[in-house]
């Protein structure tokens, strides 16, 4: 059987994954018909989800997109195991748990992943968000932010989780330590970020350009609100691919 990593990584059209933050279904179907080029992923989260769950799961039995499920799952093992299970449709690709959750709830996300089938979802461990600032982090007991996400990115690698939520920024550090094979995906992109720099763009405190974290070995750019909200989001998503199809890992 072929790596479920390598064959999403070859199947992807371009690594944009747009997060579909939209309130309403309409919106969000108004978007996936006008966008084009295609965005290589649809990212469906509890933003959509809550309001229009009826319209989402009926898209999910038919569409023909690769979509990225984001609950970010966090509970005991039999729950988690049992929403995956209750996926609907063939088109989701990537989920997401916690690190948090542990390595018993990461296996069973895993196990129930490989029953749904030969081409089965992914599952993606979030480390740390990346709205958390360092005044944040001490507030959970975390002084050192590379130290915990390092601790929480093996323990999810080496309990079957096939990859790694990660803002742009940890990624030369998350290719050192773990090489090329996990599939990390980062949200926290905005075009103008300096990098480094720290400032705050909207709530994600950690942001970096596209092509510094495809050089950094992104394989997923994950973008809401610099498409969502751009007078020309089609625009936008071409420039992505543009800059994608430009900026390689450079190791
Ligand atoms: O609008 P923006 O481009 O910031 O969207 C980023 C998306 O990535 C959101 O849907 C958010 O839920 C998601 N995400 C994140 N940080 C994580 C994991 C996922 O921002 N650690």
């Amino acid at each position: 059987m072929t790596d479920p990593v390598e064959h999403l990584r070859k199947t992807l059209a371009n690594p944009v994954c747009l997060a579909l933050d939209v309130p309403d279904w309409e919106r969000g179907r108004f978007l996936l018909d006008l966008l084009e080029p295609r965005p290589g992923m649809v990212k469906i989260g509890p933003v959509l989800y809550m309001r229009e769950s009826r319209r989402v799961n009926e898209w999910l039995e038919q569409t023909d997109r690769l979509v990225f499920l984001d609950f970010k799952w966090h509970d005991i093992p039999h729950t988690v195991a049992e929403a995956i299970r209750g996926i609907p449709g063939k088109a989701v690709r990537i989920f997401t748990v916690h690190a948090q959750g542990g390595a018993k709830m990461i296996a069973a996300a895993r196990e129930a992943a490989e029953r749904s089938g030969p081409e089965r979802p992914l599952v993606v461990a979030v480390t740390l968000l990346t709205h958390l600032d360092q005044t944040e982090l001490g507030k959970l007991g975390i002084d050192d932010r590379w130290n915990e996400l390092r601790k929480l990115g093996s323990l999810a690698l080496s309990s079957g989780a096939d990859g790694l939520v990660m803002s742009p920024g940890d990624l030369v550090g998350a290719r050192k330590e773990w090489g090329s094979t996990p599939f990390l995906l980062t949200p926290g992109i905005r075009f103008g970020a300096r990098e480094g720099s720290g400032t705050p763009p909207d709530d994600q405190v950690l942001a970096e350009t596209p092509e510094s974290a495809l050089k950094k070995g992104s394989d997923l750019l994950v973008v809401g609100r610099p498409i969502l909200e751009s007078p020309n989001p089609s625009g936008v998503l071409e420039e992505l691919i543009r800059i994608a199809r430009n900026s390689s890992f450079s190791g």
